[in-house]
């Protein structure tokens, strides 16, 4: 049968971090911070809520994230300004290595599948803007268990989409808890350690293989 890889999004394919400059023009030298804040608060958020089981869309995180830092910085951003913020969210760009990488692997006998807390249309717009979305067998929110990862729904919901079977239906994810949660459930693992100081939740529970670029995946090394 064949090999099921699904890619966790943000953080992996796509670029959370991208919005520096604009973060520059509207909050000056206080941005990196801003930057950092927004992305943890972010998912914070999306984990407090699946524990609460109060679900509401990924994009609502961000959302409230962003309100967040800028009361926590005091930044005082213009609702226009915030609005624009999170358009440009739904359009972050891919990391230059996602579209080669996606490229490749279609080249093999792979199922392709997109695998994300984000909502189904917020992935649709970043994939279109991204010239990525065709290269996706199946796009797979957690919108449809209503819960965010690392919950073990999510990941059931994965073993059950996939056209393989669980134990040739690999996770790569460059978020160590996204990593934690698949492994869980005894899913095949791939770490994206995209920067050598990034550092692996030490839970006692192991991802199966670790890469350094999405290029070593591409080259299907495993
Ligand atoms: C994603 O699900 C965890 O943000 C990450 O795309």
């Amino acid at each position: 049968m064949k090999r099921a890889i699904a890619f966790d999004i943000y953080g992996t394919l796509i670029d959370p971090m991208a919005l520096g400059q604009a973060l520059e023009r509207m909050v000056g030298d206080k941005a990196p911070q801003f930057n950092a804040i927004w992305r943890d608060k972010q998912l914070e958020y999306s984990f407090r809520k699946a524990v609460m089981k109060q679900f509401n869309h990924f994009t609502e995180c961000t959302q409230q994230a962003l309100e967040y830092c800028d009361m926590l910085l005091k930044t005082r951003l213009s609702s226009d300004q915030k609005s624009e913020l999170l358009e440009m969210y739904r359009k972050l760009p891919a990391y230059d290595e996602t579209e080669p990488c996606l490229a490749n692997l279609k080249k093999e006998d792979v199922e392709i599948i997109a695998f994300s807390n984000g909502k189904g249309d917020d992935l649709t717009s970043l994939f279109k803007h991204a010239g990525i979305f065709n290269y996706f067998n199946q796009i797979i929110s957690v919108d449809e268990v209503g819960t965010f990862k690392p919950s073990p729904e999510v990941y059931e919901l994965l073993v059950k989409k996939s056209t393989s079977i669980k134990d040739n239906t690999w996770l790569v994810s460059g978020n160590a808890f996204d990593i934690i949660g698949a492994s869980t459930i005894g899913l095949k693992t791939i770490w994206l350690k995209r920067n050598p100081d990034m550092v692996f939740d030490p839970f006692g529970i192991p991802y199966t293989l670790t890469v350094g670029s999405l290029m070593e995946i591409a080259e299907n090394n495993f």
